[in-house]
């Protein structure tokens, strides 16, 4: 995780750095840290939150914004780590897996943190001696783990990419180096990439480098033809709540695709010998819908996994096999590494993003754009909804019948749209009122909707900070039952499907044992203690069912005194396995 920005150029590196640094706080905000020609600055907390910073005019900047990893939130884990003598300043992002061994050849050399990222600032130091570029060529090749860092020392930049991000902006007599390139974009769109183990240094021009041989590369400057959505809050007071409204209009957007690409992924998927969604956390569970939705749709088999887990199923991928990455941010390193493992076995990879100029978008062999619009908050919404329509879509597409996909859609699309309206939020406040002294509560579905109770399981984690678990309904009984008391809520994500009434009748049971039962549903129940009507959806019924946990999510976690665009110890952007 975290986010690194640097510059050297005419204008004030500072004010550049710090800009930057906002644009990537959505990669970690534990602390942040600055170092120019002259100072180091750093503090704990967001960059955001941090008022009117002044740090003097310099022409080179190094920023980070963490995440923690190794240390604790502290203002001395904070980045940039310095060497002993001051003179190197490292950011870094990712993990150095084997810094306590490098530590301990270090043995000479003073620690101020507790990071396994300062050992690149010693290890620099340590070989300082042979002149500074061939300190990162050699410092670069002994790094293990994804990772990737920027050094300064005196007037010139370094930078060493090994599986995380990194990008150059070439400006003119300047250059920046970032994590992404929303980081620099206001500045310049021509970027160079830089390669997974691959390093730049950058004097008055910038030189490319291979980490294992040591041999110059030649890269071309390439224009970046994309505008990033501006993604302002407008009259509300939350990222999360203007992410949930936006629904109004993502559908469509997701909905209305290019039919020639659905096509094309949809007879990828029909010629697979075996088709492999992957994704973590709420995209992981978008791709256990897909699981359901061709099963149920077009009576056919994929394969859902967590990505960090797929790795160790890869033993049986082929050329033949398709793999289809699901992610917003397309950064996710456990996503990252399942594709790692596809290509290995010659696999076709497919993603699903909503980041355009992401690295997976570049690590795969095709892309499909979800099109939910820059999604701020690091809980997701719009992007859930616009992928599981995606899926809906492919679901559809693959049995030739696109059309019958698209036109349930957007009918589901238009009853969002009538959804969102502030007397339905008005209702789910009032739930919210009478929830909010919970510290626990379950969530149970069904079929299409257990991967939703899942779903909904995490959006309640994290938001509100409740112990929240999700259930196949039908499990309950097998244990999670001993665990209803009085009044334990339990949220009953229920469709007009085939298992409405087994639904029911597991909701019944919860009751019995004193559960407060909340029902998604598009009508009442006996079964309901609270009733949150949906509109009957078919097929498209985790769309509808996932939106009013959103919203329950958001209003407790006000009610909570916690900030849902930013809840704690996470990021928006995964990038450590
Ligand atoms: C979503 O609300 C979560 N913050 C998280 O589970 C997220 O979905 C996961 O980290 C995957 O991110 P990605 O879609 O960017 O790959």
């Amino acid at each position: 995780m975290c986010g690194i920005i640097a510059y050297k150029g005419w204008k004030d590196a500072s004010k550049v750095v710090l800009d930057g640094l906002k644009a990537l706080e959505y990669r970690g905000y534990d602390s942040w840290g600055i170092a120019t020609g002259s100072e180091v600055v750093k503090r704990v907390g967001r960059i955001g939150e941090s008022g009117n910073v002044v740090i003097s005019p310099s022409s080179i900047a190094i920023g980070h914004t963490r995440w923690s990893t190794h240390g604790p939130v502290t203002w001395q884990n904070a980045h940039p780590h310095l060497d002993c003598s001051g003179r190197v300043a490292v950011v870094h992002n990712g993990i150095v897996e084997n810094y306590q061994e490098l530590k301990a050849s270090l043995s000479s050399h003073r620690f101020a943190s507790d990071t396994d990222s300062e050992t690149v600032s010693h290890l620099i130091e340590e070989k300082l001696s042979i002149g500074f570029e061939q300190a990162i060529k050699e410092a670069a090749k002994l790094l293990k783990g994804r990772s990737a860092f920027v050094a300064k020392y005196e007037n010139r930049l370094a930078a060493a990419r090994k599986g995380a991000p990194l990008i150059v902006g070439i400006g003119r007599d300047e250059f920046f180096i970032a994590s992404d390139i929303s980081a620099f974009f206001n500045h310049t769109k021509n970027v160079q990439y830089l390669d997974d183990n691959e390093l730049v240094i950058i004097d008055e021009a910038a030189h490319f480098y291979s980490i294992d041989s040591g041999e110059k590369v030649s890269k071309r400057v390439v224009e970046i033809d994309w505008q990033p959505e501006s993604a302002e809050k407008g009259s509300y007071e939350h990222y999360l709540i203007k992410e949930i409204m936006d629904q109004k209009e993502t559908l469509y957007k997701a909905i209305n695709q290019d039919e020639s690409k659905i096509m094309s992924v949809a007879a990828d998927i029909n010629n697979a010998y075996g088709t492999f969604l992957v994704g973590c956390g709420t995209a992981g569970k978008v791709c256990m819908a897909a699981e359901y939705l061709f099963s149920k749709v077009a009576r056919k088999h994929v394969n859902s996994y967590v990505a960090s887990e797929f790795p160790n199923y890869s033993h049986y991928l082929t050329p033949k096999s398709l793999i289809i990455a699901v992610s917003q941010s397309g950064e996710t390193a456990d996503v990252l590494e399942a594709i790692d493992a596809a290509k290995k076995s010659g696999s076709k990879v497919i993603s699903l993003l909503n980041v355009f100029g992401s690295t997976m978008m570049r690590a795969s062999d095709q892309y499909f754009m979800v099109n939910a619009g820059a999604e701020r908050a690091v809980v997701s919404t719009k992007a859930t909804t616009a992928q599981l329509a995606v899926v809906t879509l492919l679901a559809y597409a693959s049995i030739g019948k696109l059309q019958e996909g698209k036109l349930l859609l957007l009918n589901v699309a238009e009853q969002v749209n009538d959804m969102l309206n502030p007397r339905y939020e008005e209702h789910i406040k009032k739930l919210a009122e009478m929830l909010k002294e919970r510290s626990d509560m379950y969530i149970i579905g069904r079929g299409i909707n257990y991967p939703m109770a899942l779903e909904a399981a995490i959006k309640l984690q994290e938001t509100a900070c409740i112990n929240a678990q999700g259930f196949a309904a039908g499990e309950l009984k097998h244990g999670p039952l001993a665990l209803i008391d009085e009044g334990t809520p339990c949220i009953a994500l229920v469709a007009n499907d085939s298992v409405k009434a087994e639904m029911i009748s597991n909701a019944m049971e919860i009751k019995a044992r004193g559960g407060f039962i909340i029902g998604i549903a598009p009508e009442n129940n006996e079964a309901f203690d609270y009733w949150l009507k949906v509109p009957d959806a078919g097929n498209a019924s985790p769309i509808v069912n996932i939106i009013p946990v959103q919203m329950l999510a958001y209003h407790l976690a006000l009610l909570k005194g916690l900030n849902p665009d930013y809840p704690r110890n996470l990021a928006k952007a995964v990038t450590v396995k």
